[in-house]
């Protein structure tokens, strides 16, 4: 029997498959070997936290999406331009768009590069120079706007995003905010991991909420299998998700700049499943940067700042947490994209961080 190695990846195949009949080269690396980049996504580990919480009851864990090529917007970014080429909206020689904070440009840039297309992306200046050089690696061409400007500012990247994509012939806008293949993306997989992962024993569900699609996606999916799962969400300070939680009111006066990437927002997304949410945390850029280092030094883990953001909203609920609690805490990408920041001290100082 001869069998192409596209069919041999496929899970099934796979099970069928006696050792013998695995190819020579191929044997040494057969549970880690993938036929392009873009099948190693996921499949990321769950790691106790051992001393960062030793005064709070309950047992956390840390979910590692640095475990990804790049972080967890890898998994959004393959599901939405797969589903894009399905539809239909996305066509060979195409260009993809979109504004981004970095982390789902570099998704959208590893993606076209496997696959061919062409990417155009508007980001925010207070975007890390690691995080830029990145994309621009990948061969995406990135068009750098004010973060001090609204939403519906020409100059926003939100705005300019739309533009460009009716400029380019051929573009396909992905709209992360709105785009519901996000959420999908991450009910489809990150979830259940998770579920597998704490043998369904999770009694909490931690991320910073941006687009709301890691949030929505992961919440949707634990709610159906346990409705009593909390979800915490966490908000920077400045941005409205938490007050529209609390009060449904959008108050575009409470927006204020801040340092934190990725987490908040100055909109309400399309993304964002509201009443999935039990409660938003809101934390400031200052305590978000103390327990990157915190983590780093007393766990060993390098984790990007919107993980401190995440870390920290578990001091604000920590009266919550009972002994036998299992919380899972979403850390969407590694600390080695913030070292001209978060873990450089001269960078700390002149924000007023240190
Ligand atoms: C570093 C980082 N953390 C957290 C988030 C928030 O995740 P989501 O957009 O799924 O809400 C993002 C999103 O851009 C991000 O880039």
């Amino acid at each position: 029997m001869t069998i192409t190695l596209e069919k041999w990846f496929k899970k099934e195949t796979y099970k069928k498959i006696r050792e013998e009949q695995i190819p020579d080269f191929i044997k040494p690396y057969s549970a880690r070997t993938y036929p392009n980049i873009l099948k190693s996504i996921g499949n990321t580990p769950l790691v106790r936290l051992n001393r960062i919480f030793e005064d709070i009851p309950g047992n956390f864990y840390i979910k590692l999406e640095s475990g990804n090529p790049g972080s967890t917007k890898d998994r959004i970014a393959h599901f939405m331009i797969e589903a894009a080429e399905k539809r239909g909206d996305l066509k060979t020689g195409g260009t993809i768009v979109e504004a981004t904070s970095g982390n789902t440009g570099f998704g959208l840039a590893m993606v076209a590069a496997v696959k061919g297309y062409r990417c155009v992306f508007t980001t925010k200046d207070k975007i890390s120079p690691e995080k830029l050089a990145a994309l621009r690696a990948l061969g995406a061409e990135v068009e750098v706007c004010p973060s001090s400007v609204s939403s519906s500012d020409p100059r926003s990247y939100y705005a300019r995003a739309k533009q460009l994509a009716k400029e380019i012939p051929g573009a396909y806008y992905v709209n992360q905010n709105f785009n519901r293949d996000n959420a999908n993306a991450h009910y489809d997989s990150t979830a259940p991991e998770i579920w597998r992962q704490t043998h369904g024993h999770i009694t909490w569900f931690v991320a910073a909420s941006g687009t709301g699609g890691t949030i929505s996606g992961v919440a949707r999916f634990l709610k159906e299998e346990n409705p009593n799962i909390n979800i915490l969400g966490v908000d920077a300070k400045g941005s409205v998700l938490k007050k529209y939680h609390e009060t449904g009111v959008f108050d575009e006066s409470i927006v204020e700049s801040y340092l934190l990437e990725g987490v908040g927002k100055n909109i309400i997304t399309g993304n964002t499943d509201f009443d999935l949410i039990d409660q938003f945390a809101q934390v400031n850029d200052k305590e978000s940067a103390h327990m990157v280092r915190e983590v780093a030094h007393k766990e060993g883990i390098l984790v990007g700042f919107s993980t401190g953001a995440a870390l920290s909203a578990i001091r604000h609920v920590k009266e919550q947490f009972k002994p036998d609690d299992v919380i899972v805490i979403l850390s969407p990408d590694h600390g080695n994209l913030y070292f001209s920041k978060i873990f450089n001290d001269d960078w700390m100082k002149e924000k007023g961080l240190l």
